[in-house]
Formats: structure tokens, sequence, C-alpha cells
């Protein structure tokens, strides 16, 4: 299975999953810092305080990138380490981001930066965090600052990684920063993180090279119904349209979906939060656009569709979220690779052919270190490949794919897992820090360096 000539194959991490070095270089608090702290929040109590300590570790890492043949590498930069307190740039800040892409670039290793995944500075927070209008102009300063200090090496940019989390899981389910639970809260977050997409994009326009490349990358997770009935269908249409089309559909400029608006209207706070032109700037044209996969999520109607569904999405009444079904990774998370397919052939349909690009997608599984010292890693290589498969299906199928970048380079801190969940291609002794490249990865240098997959 050979993919297209130029498909950008890479691998993925984030700045507070991997750098640690929270309080050195000048570095504010971030959200992620003050809900670590909170205890009960993640699990075993761990922080990003040190994580992989890529921080001091970056050349290392950037050489073991080059070993594997990585033509790319995509990593986000931390606001709150660039301006500590969100709005004075620190100097020495970004002079980390331009030490590590210099380190990239002198290795051949092409940089894609993400400007927000999730660590907001916690000086904004107290402002409101993204409940506040204000943050779309704060972060469109933030991301012009990082663009001027990198955009002669930096040809690829992402403004924000997966509003859905920074603001259902962040501000409605409370499992993740800042640990709000008020729907209407979640909301106005997700209108005002989309604005700060536009705006950003906007003031990235304005000063771009020709050769700057914009986007966004959203999760997605397809709706399986779980039955046949028209109320099994219409369950399906409501998770989908809060999961994937009330973020996606704005972007492309078709507005928030209206059948999604009628299923919310019990809640307030959006309909107030969207002013006159917000949705033109949300709508400005991306290059390409990030597509975060794992898993397709089971649903079924609930009895009284009145109730609060069990799922992190506000507002969301008469959903059940089932059990997935095995095969299982480790994380239990489904494993279905033609739910890829179809979601990257609708996308196509959908976006009217834009690029795609798959931003993310990988597994965690528990890791066996041989007596020997490998990792034979089997499970993880098997989804690796079968998702690879499905994304070549929905290539034959007319998706025009334009690169894959796995998720995660490294074992890292997943959030509120802590470090119990391990997706890296290479693992992370996190008492010694060593790294041990997996046989996932191997294979993944392999199926990179024929930019192709035995069938
Ligand atoms: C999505 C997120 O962007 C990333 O931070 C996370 O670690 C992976 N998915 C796995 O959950």
């Amino acid at each position: 299975m050979r993919f297209p000539p130029g498909f950008l194959w890479g691998a993925a991490t984030a700045s507070y999953q991997i750098e640690g070095g929270a309080k050195d270089g000048g570095r504010g608090p971030s959200i992620w810092d003050t809900f670590c702290a909170e205890p009960g929040k993640i699990h075993g109590g761990a922080n990003g305080d040190v994580a992989c300590d890529h921080f001091n570790r970056y050349p290392e890492d950037v050489a073991l990138m080059a070993d594997l043949g990585l033509p790319a590498y995509r990593f986000s930069v931390s606001w709150s380490r660039v301006m500590p307190d969100g709005k004075r740039v620190s100097q020495e800040g970004l002079d980390f981001y331009r030490r590590l892409v210099d380190e990239l670039t002198a290795k051949g290793v092409e940089p894609v930066v993400t400007l927000y995944h999730w660590d907001l500075p916690q000086a904004l927070e107290d402002e409101g965090g993204w409940r506040n209008r204000e943050l779309a102009g704060h972060f469109a300063e933030y991301a012009q600052t990082v663009h001027s200090a990198l955009g002669d090496r930096v040809r690829q940019w992402t403004t924000i990684n997966e509003p859905f989390c920074s603001a259902f899981l962040g501000y409605f389910a409370g499992i993740h920063a800042p640990g709000d639970t008020d729907p209407a809260a979640a909301l106005v977050a997700a209108h005002h993180l989309l604005l700060a997409h536009g705006t950003a994009l906007q003031a990235l326009r304005a000063q771009a090279r020709p050769e700057h490349s914009f986007s966004v990358a959203l999760n997605f997770s397809p709706a399986l119904a779980e039955g046949y009935g028209p109320e099994h269908v219409d369950a399906a249409r409501k998770f989908d349209g809060m999961h994937n089309r009330f973020f996606l559909d704005p972007l492309l400029g078709k507005g928030y979906p209206e059948d999604v608006l009628a299923d919310l209207a019990h809640v307030g706070g959006l309909a107030d939060a969207i002013k006159d032109g917000d949705l033109e700037t949300i709508a400005g044209p991306i290059d390409w656009l990030g597509v975060n996969y794992y898993a397709p999520t089971r649903v079924k109607p609930l009895e009284d569709p009145y109730q609060q569904s069990n799922c992190p999405l506000p507002g969301l009444r008469g959903v059940d979220v089932v059990a997935p079904r095995p095969p299982l990774t480790g994380f239990g998370w489904e494993q279905t690779p033609s739910s890829l397919t179809e979601l990257l052939r609708w996308l196509n349909w959908h976006t009217g052919g834009l690029p795609l690009v798959i931003a993310e997608n990988g597994a965690a599984f528990e890791d066996v270190i041989g007596e020997d010292g490998r990792i034979r890693d089997t499970a993880r290589t098997n989804y690796i490949a079968d998702h690879l498969r499905a994304v070549h299906a929905a290539i034959e199928g007319g998706a025009d794919v334009r690169g894959y970048l796995l998720w995660a380079l490294l074992d890292n801190f997943e959030w509120s897992m802590g470090y119990s969940q391990r997706f890296g291609i290479v693992h992370v002794d996190f008492e010694t820090q060593r790294r041990t490249v997996k046989d996932s990865a191997r294979f993944y240098q392999n199926v990179i360096t024929h930019n192709a997959l035995s069938a």
C-alpha cells in the first residue's frame, strides 16, 4: 500500500505532557499546574513538573527523531513559557523554542507547531479563562509573537488543539483544567476558543510568508448507533452533532449546526456569546484540517429523552454512551479502524475536499520490557498498521489526506490519567528518564522509509 508522494510522516507531543521544567526559564504557572495540585484530580497525584524532562533533554530527543528517520515532529508551545502572565513576552521562553526548532532543522526534521494544547496561563484563568471573550485577542497576540519568532523556520502551524477537550472536559465534565462543571460556561468557552482560532488566524495571515500554512486540530469520534430504530439514528445524530459538527461546521463557514442549537435550546450562554461578525471570523479559510482520531463512540437512546447523557457533552439529553466493543486498547478504547476510513471520507465530502492531516492517532498499551531490554509492543504496532491501512483506504476513496502524525513520540503525562497510559513509540522510564525505542517505532520507521505498508 503506497502513500502519495510527499506524504508527511511524523510523530507528535505537547508541551505540558513532555517538557517538565515547570519553573525553569521563567515559565509562569498554567491551569494544568494548578489543576494537578488539587488532590484527587490526577491519577497517582501526578503532575507535569518533570514529565519527560524534554526541556533539558530536547537535543537527545531530536537526535532520537533523526535516528528514527522521522520527517516531521508536531509539538506545542507553552503559552505560559513564552508569556508567563499570558501577556508579557519572555525572551527566555521564546529562546527555548528557537533552540528546539534550530535543532530540528539542523537534523532535517520538519517542525509542525501547535500554539495551544490546553496549558492556559493561570493569570488568564484568573481573568475568567475561556469564559472571557477577551482571551481571543490575547491568544492572537501570543500567536503573532510565536510566529514572529519562529516563522523563518516553521512552515506548518496549528492554532488550537482539540477545543472540545478544553471547553467540554475543562468547563463541563470537570476532568480537565480548570475543572469547572457548568454547561453554559462550557458552550461559551467553546465559542471563545473558536473565536480565538479565527482571530489568531487573521493575525497570522497578515504577517505570513507564502510558504506558511495554517490549520486547527479537532478530535473526532464518529457515533455508531447500537441498534437500528429511528431513535437510535437520532441518538447518533445528537452525539455526532455535539462532539464533531459543533466545532467543525463554524470553521467551515456553515455556522453552528441548526439541529445542535435546537438540542441545546435549554442551556443558556451560547446565543449571548455570539456577537456580530464572530462567525465570519471563525470561518477564515484554513489550509488543512488536523484530524485527531482514536476511536468511535457507541450510543443508544435513553428511555427518558430529557435525561442528561452520561457522556461529557454539555446539554446533551437522551443519549446513552454504551460500552465499547472489543478489541480494546490498554486504555479501554475501542479499536475500529474502519471508522477512521469513514470519517476521512465523510470529511472529504463535508469540507468540500479540504486537505486533511491526521494530527494524532495512536494507542496506549501496557509495555513489558523483555530481559534483553527490548519492548515487543505488537498490540501498538498492530493498532498503527490497521489505522494506516484505514487511512490508505480513505485516500483510495478520494480523501485528500496529506500526512500522518503519530501520537506519541514519547510516553508522557496523559492528563487526568497521569503517567498510567503509555502512548509512546519510545518508552520513557520516568525514574531515570531513559528512553528506549519500542518495536512499534522500528515498524513505523520502516513504513516511512518505504512510504508504504504491506497489505
Ligand atoms: C488527544 C490529545 O491531544 C493528547 O494530548 C492526548 O494525550 C491524546 N489525545 C491521547 O489521549
